[in-house]
């Protein structure tokens, strides 16, 4: 927001952040994003603070704070969202130069919370309007998601009056983007929440799908990658997403599907959602099939037997461990008793911290030196790029499980591993 020329106040309670933010330095690991925190804290456009006073003379106020799932639980957290609320309550001044203020909801939240939080904004009797503004970023891609997104959404309040001056504040704000004729998708509050969790279940449906067929395709001898790529060529179905391996994890996709069959539950409409307790389970199944895969290279008992895991976030280019299947999957290794080593580009120190009891070398080699058994569990290049017959000779035993498909099952094989795939074998074709 900065960087489009606004000016912004980035408040939070976690003191440790907003310190490293308020030095232009991002606490978390994304392409892009120290350059343009650098930038613009230097130009003053862009403050870090705990202090909610500061938030006083805002025009806009973004919700963005988190909404984990609840412990034990498949809905979500909403603890954030409505202490987000009360602080602006106390603390925004509205009107501001005569118009009203106005919320933008960002964060991932179960329909009919913005109809709940509007309630509770009119009765304040502030005068502070809302609007739902989910945002779609992907990891790794959040600055060029966030500059350049592919599609806005408004979700307005009922009342024409009210959502009309709740547009012309939020076009003003998407002024760039809308000028760059950005797709824009006006709705009510429940459509807008509905966008988030229906685009991201849908995500998690097009990768279970793919994992499904990956069953299929080891149940018979077939090659998921090239059936991929043959429904994929069908642009009503396209290519992207149906990348088969070890599954999706990350801070959205697993909990916003939980959050969703929830919520579907409370409305006493549980049954337009059933097909995403599959969906889940599909994906989870892919863990426990790579924990066979590593007992089946071993010959059975994984005891004592030394796995390489290489990478262990959620996926490449970030440092996010949160419902990461490549640590689920390395934490069933160790729990059956394997010598685990295991090589991250970004999260090794983060899960030296977090995992005292696992094995985390500097160097890939280190980790390869006696294994009997090499997992790629998250695609970082560094690994995908490895050198089957550089690396052979490190290796106790050299098989090799491809998490991700990553790999060429030919060149791997033809130097002398013995190559797992994900629904994948090694064929002539
Ligand atoms: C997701 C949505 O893509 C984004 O629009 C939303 O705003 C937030 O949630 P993100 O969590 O960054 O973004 O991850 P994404 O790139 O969607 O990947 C999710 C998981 O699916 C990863 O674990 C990834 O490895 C896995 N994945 C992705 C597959 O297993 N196969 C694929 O073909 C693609």
């Amino acid at each position: 927001m900065a960087e489009l020329g606004h000016e912004v106040v980035g408040l939070d309670v976690d003191e440790k952040k907003v310190n490293l933010l308020a030095q232009g330095k991002a606490p978390f690991i994304e392409a892009g994003l120290p350059e343009l925190l650098e930038r613009n804290v230097a130009s003053g456009r862009l403050k870090f603070t705990t202090d909610p006073s500061l938030i006083a003379d805002a025009q806009i106020h973004f919700i963005g704070v988190g909404t984990p799932q609840l412990q034990g639980r498949l809905g979500a957290d909403m603890t954030y969202v409505d202490q987000a609320v009360a602080t602006i309550l106390e603390h925004a001044d509205a009107p501001q130069d005569g118009r009203p203020v106005l919320i933008a909801g960002k964060s991932t939240v179960p329909v009919g919370t913005a109809e709940g939080i509007a309630k509770r904004l009119q009765e304040s009797g502030k005068e502070i309007i809302l609007a739902w503004n989910p945002e779609f970023l992907r990891e790794g891609y959040a600055v060029q998601d966030t500059l350049t997104p592919d599609r806005i959404v408004y979700g307005l309040p009922e009342d024409q009056e009210t959502g009309r001056i709740a547009r012309e504040i939020l076009d003003e704000c998407y002024a760039t983007a809308l000028a760059a004729d950005t797709p824009l998708v006006v709705a009510n509050y429940p459509t807008a929440e509905l966008v988030k969790v229906a685009a991201n279940s849908f995500l998690a449906t097009k990768i279970s799908f793919i994992n499904a067929m990956a069953e299929l395709c080891d149940a018979t001898g077939g090659d998921v990658t090239r059936l991929a790529e043959a429904i994929g060529h069908d642009d009503r179905i396209g290519k992207k997403f149906l990348g088969a391996g070890i599954g999706f994890g990350g801070g959205c996709l697993p909990k916003d599907i939980r959050a969703f069959m929830a919520r579907a539950g409370e409305l006493g409409v549980d049954q337009a959602l059933t097909f995403l307790r599959e969906v889940d389970t599909i994906n989870l199944r892919r863990r426990d099939h790579a924990v066979n895969l590593a007992e089946e290279a071993v010959g059975g008992r994984l005891v004592g037997k030394k796995i390489a895991v290489l990478g262990i976030t959620f996926k490449p280019d970030t440092d996010d461990l949160r419902d990461s299947p490549a640590l689920d999957i390395a934490s069933r290794l160790w729990a059956r008793g394997a010598e685990l080593a295991i090589v991250d580009p970004a999260a090794a120190e983060t899960l030296r911290e977090r995992r005292p009891d696992l094995t985390v070398p500097e160097t890939v080699e280190e980790a390869l030196d006696g294994a009997d058994v090499v997992m790629i569990l998250t695609p970082w290049k560094e690994y995908t790029q490895l050198d089957p017959k550089v690396i052979l000779p490190l290796v106790d035993t050299p098989n090799i499980i491809d998490g991700r498909n990553v790999l060429d099952p030919h060149e791997w094989a033809d130097a002398g591993w013995n190559y797992y795939g994900m629904g994948r074998t090694v064929s002539v074709w």
